[in-house]
């Protein structure tokens, strides 16, 4: 029978940080290497399980929990979450690492000038005309975490890099082999 011990890969950042694209590479790699991988995504949990939340503090705190709900499932059954959400609250996050079984914390560290630049889905340029209301790092604060487990830097390291930092990470806890 295989064996896994679950955990949850919490990825917080900014959006454009760059967390869905690593977040989908980390769980490519886990898949291959014969490991159970689920991923929760911000902008598919929202669209696909409550497109009725929204980007107040209380709707994100509501999205959060939720999701959190859910990681815990997942975890206790063995496997290995891997979770992308701005999560721009420490309290939310913290919330989480309380419910699930071995939270990893990853902050996604990317300055807001290069998350502008990339600008992938023209969201922040509405943002500052006044388009989108609490748009994160525009009109609604970022909560950087202060004692994350992991710290990759998405503006200056390769996604190939950052990979390899989790993988590394996950091994020495003993996730992984
Ligand atoms: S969270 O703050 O509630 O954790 P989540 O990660 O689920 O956010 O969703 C973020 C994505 O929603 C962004 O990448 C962006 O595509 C979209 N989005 C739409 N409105 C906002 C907003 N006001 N603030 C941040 N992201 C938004």
């Amino acid at each position: 029978m295989h064996m896994q011990k679950g955990f949850v890969l919490w990825l917080t950042g900014l959006s454009g940080s760059g967390k869905t694209t690593l977040g989908d590479r980390v769980e490519e790699e886990l898949k291959q290497r014969g490991y159970l991988a689920e991923r929760l995504d911000g902008d598919l949990v929202r669209k696909h399980l409550w497109k009725d939340l929204g980007f107040t503090k209380e709707d994100r705190d509501e999205h959060i929990r939720r999701v959190g709900f859910l990681a815990a499932l997942l975890s206790r059954n063995g496997v290995g979450v891997i979770a992308s959400f701005i999560s721009p609250y420490r309290a939310q996050r913290e919330g989480v690492r309380k419910e699930v079984q071995n939270f990893i914390e990853v902050f996604c560290s990317c300055s807001l000038e290069v998350c502008k630049q990339r600008d992938k889905k023209g969201l922040y340029k509405k943002a500052e005309r006044g388009e989108i209301p609490n748009f994160t790092g525009v009109s609604d604060p970022y909560e950087f975490p202060e004692n994350p487990n992991i710290e990759l830097h998405t503006d200056t390291a390769s996604i190939e890099e950052n990979k390899q930092k989790i993988l590394d990470y996950l091994k020495g806890h003993g996730y992984i082999r």
